[in-house]
Formats: C-alpha cells, structure tokens, sequence
C-alpha cells in the first residue's frame, strides 16, 4: 500500500508563532491552566477543536465575493436549501449562526418541562438545551462506550434495551425525541452503524417517539459506516449520508464542522408543523428564517461546503490524518481511546495519570501541561465538562476522563503531527511530576468554557 499526503495544496498561509516554555508556563497561570481561556496568539499548534477552525476551500472563498446580504430571501439561502434537500434530504430547512442555536430552537418547541430525551452519550450544549427547557437526558448508549480501550467499532450505537426500558418506564409520552449523535464526541468521536440506527428506528416507530440526529459530524459517520460495515463497502458516503438521514424526523448541524466553514449552523426536518414553528422562533433570537443570524456569504460558503465535504478525497484524508496521529502516539505506549476518532484523538487521562484521583481534574491537568510542554492545544473533555447534576448540585463523574486532540480540517500538515507526538511523549516519560489542579472559580453553566483552577 502507498503512503497518502493530504489531497490540497497550500495558497495562503498563517505564520505561527514559537514560544519559550517560560513564556508558556506565564500564560497558562494567567489563563487559569483552562486552554479555552488562552489566547491563540500563545499557541502553536491548535488542537482546541475542528470547529469553525477549518480552512475554506478557494472554492468556497470565492463563494463570499458572491454573497447577497438582501435582508429577506437572499440567493444564497436558496442555494444552501437546495444543497440541504440533495444531500440530507430534508425538505425543510431552517438556517442559524451555529449549531447550539438550533439545539435552542429544537428543544424549545419539542421539550416540555418533566420530559425524558434519550440520547447516545451528552453532549454539553446539547443537553444543556435540553435541561434549560425543562427536560432530562437519559444515557441510552452502549456500554462499551464508556471503556476507553474497548475496540468494539460502533461504540456511538444506542442500547436498545436500555431505550426500551425507558420508554416502558416513564411512558413515549413523555419522551418528545430520541437524541442520536454521530459520531459521538463525547465518546471518543465513535460513529453508530446503520444496522443500530434502523433497530432505533424500528423501536420509536413501534412506540411513536420520534428521532432526531445531531447531524454535525455526519460525514465522519457514513464514512466510518462504508469502512467497517458489511454491504455498505461500495456505496459512497453521499449515498451513505443521504439513507442515514432517511430514518430521522429532523436534524440539527453546527455547520462548523463537517461543512469546513468558520461559522453557521442549521436545522432541517420532514415534518412540516416543526418548521413551522422553527422557522417563526428563528425570527425572535437568530434573525429572519432566511439568514438566521448570517451573512449571505456565509450561507455560500456553507452551501459550497456541503458539496465538498462528501468527496471521498476529503472525507477520507480527514479521518486518516486523525488515524496517522493515534498510530504515532501508540508507538509511544501513550493511552488512548480506541477506535481512533473521526474528528480527534482522546488521551485516556485516568490511565496517563493514574496516581490522580478524579477529584484533581486529570485531564485539565493534562491538557495544561501539555500546553507548557510545547504550545500544543488540546481540551479537558471529563469531570470538568460533565459539570453538576442540575437538580443535586452534585458532580457528575464521567467515566471517560480524556483530553482531546482535535483536527480542524485541511489545517495541518503530517509534520505538525511528528512535533505534537513528540511533546506528549516527553510529557508522558515525565507523568509522575503533575500534581492536578484545583478549581478556584466555576461559572453555572457549561463551566468548561470559563472555570479557573490553580496547581496544587
Ligand atoms: N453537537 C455536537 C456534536 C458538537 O460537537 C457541537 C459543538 C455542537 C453540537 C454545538 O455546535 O458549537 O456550532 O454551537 N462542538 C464543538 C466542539 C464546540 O469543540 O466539539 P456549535
């Protein structure tokens, strides 16, 4: 087999900037060892996250010399709409600014207060969507999802089991949706397979509970669906995308993702009542329902994204550069969630650093010293980000303690890669000296974003 180099050549570029480990060791205190709260100008290379990071296309570049910022009905939500139905296949379509606002909009109109939404792991603006309108999120995914080193390929599927149990429980009254992702960040960015995705249909059709997709990474999904799963090996992953969405009532995207643009988000559906209503509430907190919260532009790019983002060259060198980095890091014996992700590598923080205890926040602790090692990126995704049960108060204990190492799309280059393994192995031979962190500020919600700690 030949190597393969990533299918784009570079136009324009962004000088980056070194920096002594002195320098970093200031900036890190100054940002309470949080890497969201560092400033990008300190690092080197960003791993934060894949979204709204991405590099546009020249394509799509010149898709915003083309943007009509009309106030109502612009050309460029016309085109979008169109590129929603052929490539999603949903007949409705609702623009706005990202991903979570259409989270807002959904749970606002499904959710009443005293529901259930059943969903394949949480994510954090998802669920605090979720929450704030009254509902609670029940875990509905497998097991295996919850073992770092479990292998099995489709750790995103859903327990049917577990889902059934909650239904006969609580009643598909009171359940407005079922909340799939995939692939499931959370989890390691674990796709589900289209096998488990018709049993979830099959299941809320026989209770009359609808299912909806966070349909962000759902490129990644149909990909990791044409490698592993049998009878799908020939199709594309357009065809792949096009029957995954077929079994959905609606979707909702943060178009920062998948579709390789900076900002935009969407929702789309087959049920005419719920657009309706979306397409109404868009109006009070995004903006009219034909730029919800964008510029024209920005909508061409979108658009011009999604034709992109299902081409094999694209979507497969994405996945494969996230692949070349977990082969690197296991070369290293460094812990990580297996299989590799769609969208990053998760460090297995419990397993880096076992002589912390949950309660010393491991992966921030990681996450920070990475950073001071060599101003390499990466996000806490563990105790910090699943926050407090908003009922108790309580912590809620992820089992998964990871830091994330997040590619944006078409940014990187295989050699930025060799210099960030490089700088987790150095902080791996020398993992007995981090001591863990203690919180010393914590906003309400989605405390990640914002909270500070201190070294112990
Ligand atoms: N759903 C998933 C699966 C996501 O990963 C995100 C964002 C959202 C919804 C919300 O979209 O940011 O456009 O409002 N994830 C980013 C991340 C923040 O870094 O994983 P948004």
């Amino acid at each position: 087999k030949r190597s393969w180099a990533e299918p784009y050549k570079i136009k324009m570029v962004e000088p980056i900037k070194m920096t002594t480990r002195e320098y970093r060791e200031k900036c890190a205190k100054e940002a309470g060892y949080n890497t969201f709260l560092l400033k990008s100008e300190d690092v080197y290379i960003d791993l934060l996250t894949d979204s709204g990071t991405n590099a546009m296309s020249d394509y799509q570049w010149a898709g915003l010399m083309m943007g009509d910022e009309a106030y109502a009905g612009s050309r460029n939500f016309y085109y979008l709409w169109d590129n929603v139905k052929k490539y999603y296949g949903m007949p409705y379509f609702v623009p706005t600014h990202q991903g979570r606002a259409a989270e807002h909009i959904i749970s606002k109109i499904m959710i009443k207060p005293g529901d259930f939404i059943p969903g394949n792991m949480y994510f954090t603006t998802t669920r605090v969507h979720q929450e704030l309108a009254g509902g609670t999120f029940v875990d509905v995914i497998i097991d295996e999802a919850h073992e770092a080193q479990n292998e099995h390929p489709f750790k995103g599927n859903i327990d049917l089991q577990k889902l059934e149990d909650l239904i006969k429980k609580v009643g598909a009254k009171k359940i407005p949706y079922v909340s799939m992702a995939g692939p499931v960040n959370m989890a390691g960015g674990q796709p589900f397979s289209m096998q488990n995705l018709k049993e979830v249909y099959a299941l809320t059709k026989k209770y009359g509970v609808k299912l909806w997709f966070d349909a962000t990474r759902a490129t990644e999904n149909a990909y990791f669906i044409q490698q592993r799963e049998k009878g799908y090996e020939n199709k594309t992953v357009a065809q792949i995308l096009k029957e995954m969405c077929s079994y959905f009532d609606g979707i909702w995207v943060s178009a920062k993702k998948d579709l390789m643009v900076n900002i935009g988000g969407f929702l789309a559906t087959r049920n005419k009542k719920v657009y309706e209503e979306a397409r109404n509430m868009v109006v009070i907190y995004e903006g009219l329902h034909s730029y919800g919260g964008l510029a024209g532009r920005d909508m061409e790019a979108m658009a011009r994204g999604i034709e992109e983002m299902v081409r094999p060259e694209n979507i497969s060198s994405r996945v494969r550069q996230v692949e070349y980095c977990g082969k690197e890091l296991e070369k290293f014996n460094i812990p990580l969630v297996k299989p590799y992700g769609g969208h990053a590598i998760f460090l297995d923080a419990k397993k880096f650093l076992p002589h912390l205890k949950q309660d010393l926040f491991p992966a921030q602790s990681l996450a920070a010293e990475i950073y001071i090692d060599s101003g390499v990126r990466g996000m806490e995704r563990g105790l910090v980000s699943s926050g407090r049960d908003p009922k108790t108060g309580e912590q809620r204990y992820p089992k998964l303690e990871l830091v994330r190492l997040t590619f944006p799309r078409r940014v990187y280059t295989q050699s930025h890669i060799d210099v960030m393994v490089e700088s987790i192995a150095e902080v791996y031979d020398k993992r007995k000296s981090i001591k863990g962190l203690k919180m010393v500020y914590e906003p309400k919600y989605l405390r990640f974003f914002q909270a500070r700690f201190e070294k112990i």
